[in-house]
């Protein structure tokens, strides 16, 4: 499978946060062949093992759940209101498809609707839309039509448009933030599958990272790791109207090494060592300028006695909105970066 197709695959994949059942299905259909070991935990980590020449753990981290939101209320004409599972710009969230999955698995289709333009004032116009004015029209008249249709309160949805090329090597897709990073790690795991490793290698896909880095919290106790890094999908922003010292990430300009987010400072060493692989690989790479946003490296480094942590992301544009875009040779230059690590590790670190 070409990796543009397995992105594909992961991104079209349902998996609101608390909800990853159904990608983390794929996730263990494409990793499985190539590991010893696949486990799911008790709050749904799936952890895929490689056992190395060195019986000490190194953990690559990505999460795979999706930003969604959650069925709070079901009115008795049938529209649905809603709460945010992990973080949206709720201003343009409205007008936009979505898919729910309901307790049976099966998927409806509904609309984040709000009152015609045309029936406000030019006061009302003129200001977003607050979330909990909102509701979504899943086509139900009454409640008990909408719960005919499957819709219950605490059913997960989310905005959904299918992964597509924009032009030649730029996709887009709704959660490249971050089946980018599942993806990237997949391909590690293929791509090192007749290699001998240093290290024992566990790939965590980690659940509930949009809710406060959850999963990666208890994935790294149970792997217990002296080396780690997660990979993300992370803000690229080189857009009109962004000043360049603003840009957290550009597209186009390798994978980004982060020194610093909101969670972390990544150990100076990491980052050398990072640049000295890219280095040697020929990857080109660029800094993730801190400090925005938080990553599973800040739940993995401070678990247990500590663990050293790094973060390699791939620069994605338009994350936590109803679509988010990428480079192909940003993604492929992680696998690169990812494979290199690996195969190098623990390389005087641990
Ligand atoms: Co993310």
């Amino acid at each position: 499978m070409q990796p543009i197709d397995l992105l594909r695959e992961l991104s079209d994949a349902f998996g609101v946060s608390g909800f990853e059942d159904e990608v983390r299905e794929v996730i263990r259909a494409h990793v499985s062949p190539h590991v010893d070991s696949v486990t799911v935990d008790a709050l749904g980590n799936l952890i895929a093992v490689r056992k190395g020449k060195d019986d000490r753990a190194l953990m690559l981290d990505a999460h795979m759940d999706e930003v969604g939101f959650i069925v709070k209320w079901v009115d008795d004409k049938g529209y649905v209101r809603f709460a945010p599972l992990g973080g949206w710009d709720e201003r343009i969230i409205g007008g936009h498809r979505v898919v729910l999955k309901t307790r049976d698995g099966r998927k409806r289709i509904g609309v984040i609707g709000s009152a015609p333009p045309h029936i406000l004032s030019a006061d009302e116009r003129a200001k977003p839309i607050p979330m909990d004015k909102m509701f979504v029209d899943f086509g139900a008249t009454s409640r008990q039509e909408a719960s005919d249709l499957g819709v219950e309160i605490g059913d997960p949805f989310t905005i959904h448009y299918p992964f597509a090329e924009v032009a030649d090597g730029y996709v887009t897709g709704k959660a490249l933030d971050d089946r980018a990073g599942c993806a990237v790690l997949i391909e590690t795991a293929r791509r090192l599958a007749d290699v001998k490793l240093p290290m024992t290698t566990a790939f965590c896909f980690e659940f509930g990272e949009e809710l406060g880095l959850r999963g990666a919290t208890t994935a790294a106790f149970h792997v217990d790791p002296v080396l780690a890094l997660a990979v993300e999908g992370t803000i690229g922003a080189d857009m009109p109207g962004i000043a360049e010292e603003s840009q957290p990430t550009r597209l186009g300009r390798g994978p980004a090494l982060s020194v610093a987010d909101r969670s972390i400072v990544v150990s100076p060493k990491v980052v050398r060592l990072l640049e000295k692989l890219a280095d040697e690989g020929g990857i080109p790479y660029q800094y993730k300028l801190p400090t925005y946003g938080s990553t599973d490296a800040g739940a993995i480094h401070l678990s247990r006695g500590g663990v050293l942590s790094g973060i390699v992301s791939v620069p994605c544009r338009f994350i936590h909105s109803p679509v988010s875009t990428l480079r192909l040779n940003d993604f492929e230059n992680a696998i690169r970066l990812v494979t290199a690590f690996v195969r190098s590790a623990p390389n005087g670190l641990a």
